[in-house]
């Protein structure tokens, strides 16, 4: 009787056992996963650019946008007239639901032609220049939208 317990009580154990290794296998395949999405996506830092991006914005942008790209604290409501107040670039509103392209001609364009208030840097600033100011205000976007942003421009490209 007692050694039958002490059997059962044996088999107990290995089946616990395995089902925490079990448990910890997926939780280890998850990790990996996301490891393995993490290292697909190359951040580009280009110190560079980032340092001529942050000359460039605090002289052209930073009035309207803040100086640490942070944008109005009401930018989400529009005023009476629909007009938008300034939007913050530094990864905490919408801009990285723009690929690439759409945040360079924005910037390259403004938005007065389309009823927004951005005047347009096309005879102002030179494409580097346009590129070098994105890097700035990418660089201080968190790594999951940077990657949010990365997918989203990858697919824009194909
Ligand atoms: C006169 C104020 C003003 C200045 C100066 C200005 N912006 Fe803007 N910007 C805005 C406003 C307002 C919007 C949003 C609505 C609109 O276009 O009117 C905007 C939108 C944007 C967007 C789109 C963001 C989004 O979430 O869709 C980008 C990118 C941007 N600006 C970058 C820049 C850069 C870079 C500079 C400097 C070279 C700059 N802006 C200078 C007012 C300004």
């Amino acid at each position: 009787m007692k050694k039958n317990s002490l059997l059962a009580l044996g088999v107990a154990l290995i089946l616990i056992s395995c089902d925490q290794v079990k448990e910890a296998k997926q939780a280890i395949g998850a990790i990996e996963a996301k490891k393995a999405v993490k290292s697909a996506i190359k951040r580009v830092i280009n110190e560079k650019r980032i340092t001529n991006g942050e000359k460039i914005f605090a002289e052209y942008c930073a009035y309207c946008h803040g100086k640490a790209a942070e944008g109005d604290p009401d930018w989400k409501t529009q005023g009476p007239t629909g007009i938008l107040s300034p939007p913050p670039l530094n990864g905490s509103g919408h801009a990285w639901h723009h690929s690439m392209s759409v945040l360079f001609n924005y910037i390259k364009d403004g938005s007065l032609a389309k009823g927004g208030s951005m005047a347009p840097y096309a005879t102002t600033l030179s494409d580097r220049e346009i590129k070098d100011v994105i890097a700035w205000f990418q660089s201080k976007w968190p790594d999951e939208i940077y990657n949010a942003w990365a997918e989203t421009n990858q697919r824009d490209k194909k």
